[in-house]
């Protein structure tokens, strides 16, 4: 199959629209990752997005709308607190989990009894949704395990010749996935951490809201969080953040030179060392420039460098997001081979 990749636009929207009406997959952007979106409601075309990204049918899949009708169209119930989140944030880096209507096929939620629901916020994202009618199922559009695709490049390096059309938005504004939260239970939970900030939602339903995060556990909420994820095919090393993470960074460096491992360190800018003879890469000046760059930064050193050595930040806001992607992707590497990944 040919994969096509088109700017964005009224035309090849309208593109994008009809091979999803026919039962076809689509990638698109949101201004997270980038999503390979089917109809939600047919669970053939859903069958193709688990079979072009390689992803075990246990994990289940992001159902995207454009307002709250459409959250409606797939949940059952839809708790006031949250309907008044939706009117009040439209579209937003974060998911909800509720409970599901019957029009939601079994493929979608992995079996379960819920369906995790999002409005993205972004321009093309919602122009497929409302040219289609349809609730679209979009998991990132990666391969299952490698980093989230941020610009269509990524997507068409993992999937070319699986998918027909990839819509180009340009590079993603937030660059890590979005804050999955479960609001089933009495309290709502969150079950990953991502672009929206655990501190604001605590602010907005004003309540405390518990990390519900788990991997490799039976029990785990959100399926997707036991899989190993967002791996480069380089080493990640992370650093944990501390005042002292400049030199941290520098001893790991030294260390991994040593056993000629070829690394480079990717850091914030104000931790360059300098002139010191050590490689250094710009993660930008703040936790959102981060998040937007680090699976790029995967993607575009992992061939280059033998080890990544990454500093973590402060565990708050989108720096959160940050920390637990790169965790995951440096703790693949460290356990045995994994049969099953996302
Ligand atoms: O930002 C995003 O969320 C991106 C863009 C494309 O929207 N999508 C995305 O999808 O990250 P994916 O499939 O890579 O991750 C979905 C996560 C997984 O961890 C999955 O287990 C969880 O959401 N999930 C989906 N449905 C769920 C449900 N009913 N209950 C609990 N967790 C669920
Ligand atoms: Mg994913």
């Amino acid at each position: 199959m040919e994969t096509e990749i088109a700017k964005a636009g009224a035309e090849s929207v309208r593109k994008a629209a009809a091979v999803i009406k026919s039962g076809g997959v689509v990638a698109f952007p949101t201004e997270t990752v980038y999503g390979l979106g089917a109809n939600a409601l047919d669970p053939e075309a859903v069958d193709k997005i688990f079979a072009a990204k390689g992803r075990p049918a246990d994990n289940p899949l992001i159902v995207h709308v454009a307002d709250l009708d459409g959250v409606y169209s797939v949940a059952r119930e839809v708790p006031d607190s949250v309907a008044k989140l939706i009117k009040r944030l439209g579209p937003a880096p974060l998911t909800y989990v509720l409970n599901k209507t019957d029009a939601v096929p079994k493929n979608v939620t992995a079996g379960l009894s819920t369906v995790a629901v999002r409005l993205p916020a972004h321009e093309t994202a919602l122009k497929l949704i409302r040219e289609t009618g349809l609730p679209l199922a979009a998991p990132s559009a990666n391969s299952s395990g490698r980093p989230s695709p941020t610009s269509a490049s990524h997507v068409y390096d993992d999937l070319k010749g699986r998918i027909p059309l990839i819509l180009d938005g340009g590079p993603c504004a937030v660059g890590v996935e979005s804050t999955v939260v479960d609001f089933t239970g009495k309290t709502p939970a969150i079950l990953r951490p991502g672009g929206f900030g655990r501190e604001y939602l605590e602010e907005l339903l004003d309540c405390r809201i518990p990390l519900f995060m788990s991997g490799g556990d039976k029990a785990v909420k959100s399926p997707g969080m036991k899989y190993k994820h967002y791996s480069p095919k380089c080493k990640i090393v992370t650093v944990p953040y501390t005042e002292d993470v400049s030199d941290s960074l520098k001893k790991a460096y030294d260390n991994h030179v040593q056993t000629n491992e070829k690394p480079v360190i990717i850091c914030q800018t104000r931790y360059f060392g300098e002139s010191d003879g050590r490689i250094y890469i710009p993660l930008g000046e703040t936790a959102e420039d981060a998040a937007r760059s680090i699976f790029r930064l995967f993607r575009e050193n992992e061939d280059k460098y033998g080890v990544l050595i990454c500093q973590m930040l402060p565990d708050h806001g989108i720096g959160r997001a940050y920390n637990d992607r790169l965790s995951r992707a440096a703790s693949r590497q460290e356990s045995a081979p994994e049969t099953m990944l996302d």
